[in-house]
C-alpha cells in the first residue's frame, strides 16, 4: 500500500492537501494505524527514534536563530517530483531573517 495514497485518504486526513500540522496533535491518528511514516511491522524503520529526535533537535535550533516567512514566489499549490523520495518541484521559496537576539 503506498504511503502517498493512504495519507492523501481524504476519509482519514480530511482536507489532505491543506498545511495544517495540527492534525498530528491528534494522538489516535498520529500513533494509531493510520499514519505510518516509518514502515510498520516487523521490518519497521530501526532508525525511527533516532530520526524523530533529529528532527525535532534540528528545527528547534533553526527556529530558535531565524524567521521564517513563506515568499510569494511560491506557487498556492506545490507540486511534487518524484526521486527516492518526494520533493517540491518548483522549490518552496522562503524569507529567512536571523532572530536579533538568541539565548
Ligand atoms: C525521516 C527519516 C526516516 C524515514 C521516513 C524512514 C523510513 C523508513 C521506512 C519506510 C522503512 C521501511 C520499513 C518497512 O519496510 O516497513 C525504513 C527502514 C529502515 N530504516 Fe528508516 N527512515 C528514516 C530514518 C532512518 C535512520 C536515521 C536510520 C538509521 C540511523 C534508518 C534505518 C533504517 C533501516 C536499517 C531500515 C531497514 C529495517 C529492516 O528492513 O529491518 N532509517 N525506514
Amino acid at each position: 500500500m503506498s504511503s502517498y495514497a493512504a495519507f492523501h485518504n481524504a476519509e482519514d486526513f480530511p482536507e489532505p492537501e491543506k498545511f495544517d500540522p495540527t492534525r498530528f496533535l491528534n494522538k489516535e491518528t498520529v500513533d494509531g494505524e493510520l499514519f505510518y511514516p516509518f514502515g510498520a511491522g516487523t521490518r519497521i524503520c530501526v532508525g525511527r527514534r533516532f530520526a524523530m529526535l533529529e528532527m525535532t533537535m534540528v528545527m528547534a535550533m533553526f527556529f530558535r536563530r531565524y524567521e521564517f516567512d513563506l515568499n510569494p514566489a511560491t506557487k498556492d499549490k506545490v507540486k511534487a517530483k518524484s526521486h527516492i523520495t518526494l520533493t517540491p518541484m518548483d522549490g518552496v521559496h522562503m524569507f529567512v531573517r536571523q532572530r536579533r537576539a538568541h539565548l
